[in-house]
């Protein structure tokens, strides 16, 4: 097979590779999710399209659940963007835990943004600010390119130290690097930035990567198929050989959120990846903070992107939960905000009846200002019977992997339909922990009841504290 060196990158080249760093998308939060670990999605029946009663990790709320699918259909149909949705109940009913599976069944090309509404009310930001970036996240936007890329299985990896007479140690001058594919194979020589890139990705010989041309971003694909009847402990993903040239023109789609967009083209430096790179050509040299002008410019960038085809907008979802800890300017903003094209969904939640208003006099359903409130889709979720609140335990335990026998069991879900789901959700842990601290593995009666004396459900703190206010009250008398 006919070998040739190709130097992309030599360091004399006026193609001398970039040091890229890719513009990562946001990574999806995920600290609140532990505790809706069992959930896997709303668990629709694909045929009626209602939620089966037990499905999914989700037990019951069935209406709550069909409605929500049905949002997320609006958003797949893209006839979302710009409304904005509530769920309203009370406690522990499953609103956090119907939102999260909303995501899961969005899957990871569409943006997910949770906010606490109370993280709105930073020190340092301001809050119309913070409730700007959330937006910006829950925006996304998936690029299509046709780059020019050098893409086949890795069959050399040498990096070749520079002589160094400085005895400062060794460094690398090049990296020599061969790709295979089924047509053909190239060995190329890359600047040693490139280097980096490749251990981070933890690249190895028999894997197959691509390496954009022109900016020396390296991907790596997966581990050939020609390696798949070995024994392989992390299940890698196997992807065939590519056919064709080594160095070819390749369809590229990157999912990125606006404010993925607004850092990339704001940090100093200038180190951007790809997709900035198409968006900043357009734009003035780079500022150092995120700006409105600068927003502005990238809105009009991604609208030329939008209107030529290059990029596709993906609206994803804002999740604002106990919403009525927003106070009335940010309900203004967001209600500016939702009008805008470019909006993503906005589902909000709260356990609040009504309430008053954040920054008004007035009481108003759930703390909402009518205006808003008017706009909503509302969802509400339901109290559950003993018998929901008895499989919803099940789940948890399983999740949270705690054995009980089943007195404790009994008496765990009579705490939960008795007190409440949230408080004998919340026992789980410590009744393992009292059964552990007597050797057992198996949680009995008397570790639940013991913990049921040591910590109070919300009711019972409610009245101690009741009572201790009235005798203060008495004795001052
Ligand atoms: N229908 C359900 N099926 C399975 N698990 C559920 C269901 N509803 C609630 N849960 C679980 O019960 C716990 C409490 O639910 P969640 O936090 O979603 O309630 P919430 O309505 O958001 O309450 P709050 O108003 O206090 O925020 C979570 O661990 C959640 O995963
Ligand atoms: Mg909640």
């Amino acid at each position: 097979m006919e070998m040739e060196i190709d130097e992309p990158a030599s360091a004399s080249s006026a193609s001398r590779l970039a040091p890229i760093e890719e513009v990562k998308p946001t990574p999806k939060q995920i600290k609140r999710i532990a505790a809706h670990s069992h959930v896997k999605g709303l668990g629709i029946d694909p045929e009626s399209q209602v939620a089966i009663h037990e499905a999914a990790g989700f037990v019951g709320q069935v209406s709550a659940r069909t409605a929500a699918s049905i949002v997320v259909d609006m958003i797949r149909m893209k006839s979302m963007a710009g409304r904005a949705v509530l769920l309203a109940g009370p406690p522990a009913t499953g609103k956090t835990a119907i939102a999260l599976a909303m995501a899961h069944e969005l899957g990871d090309g569409v943006p997910f943004v949770p906010l606490v509404a109370s993280e709105v009310f930073s020190s340092e930001v301001k809050k119309t600010e913070v409730l700007m970036r959330s937006f910006r996240r829950a925006i996304g936007l998936r690029v299509k390119e046709v780059k020019d890329v050098y893409e086949g299985e890795v069959t050399e990896l040498t990096p070749v130290e520079a002589s160094d007479n400085s005895g400062l140690g060794k460094t690398i001058s090049h990296l020599v690097l061969s790709l295979k594919t089924a047509k053909g194979s190239k060995q190329l020589k890359l600047d040693p930035s490139i280097y980096d890139s490749i251990l981070k990705q933890r690249v190895e010989i028999g894997d197959v990567i691509y390496i954009e041309a022109n900016s020396g971003t390296v991907k790596r694909v997966g581990r050939c198929d020609v390696y798949a009847s070995e024994f392989d402990l992390e299940a890698d993903e196997f992807v065939p050989m590519p056919k064709g040239d080594v160095r070819k023109s390749k369809d590229l789609v990157q999912n990125v959120s606006l404010h993925d967009l607004d850092l990339a083209n704001a940090r100093p430096q200038g180190r951007q990846g790809d997709v900035t790179n198409i968006v900043s050509q357009l734009m003035a040299p780079k500022k150092t903070e995120v700006t409105d002008r600068l927003r502005s410019e990238i809105n009009k960038v991604v609208n030329e992107y939008i209107e030529s085809g290059v990029a596709e907008l993906m609206p994803g979802v804002l999740f604002i939960d106990e919403v009525h800890m927003l106070d009335v300017e940010c309900f203004t903003y967001l209600y500016r905000a939702l009008e805008s094209p470019m909006a993503p969904v906005v589902v909000f939640a709260t356990n609040r009846g009504k309430t008053t208003v954040r920054g008004l006099e007035d009481k108003a359903p759930h703390g909402i200002p009518p205006e808003m409130l008017d706009r909503l889709m509302i969802i509400p979720t339901m109290k559950y019977n003993e018998e929901d609140i008895r499989k919803i335990l099940v789940h948890r335990t399983e999740a949270e992997n705690v054995q009980f026998n089943e007195k404790a069991f009994d008496y765990l879900s009579r705490v939960g339909s008795e007190k409440s789901l949230r408080y004998a959700l919340q026992l789980i842990a410590p009744a393992r922990l009292c059964a552990q601290t007597c050797g057992r593995e198996t949680v009995e009666f008397d570790d639940v009841e013991r913990c049921t004396k040591l910590f109070m459900d919300r009711s019972e703190s409610l009245k101690k504290a009741e009572e201790i206010q009235k005798k203060q009250a008495d004795r001052s008398n």
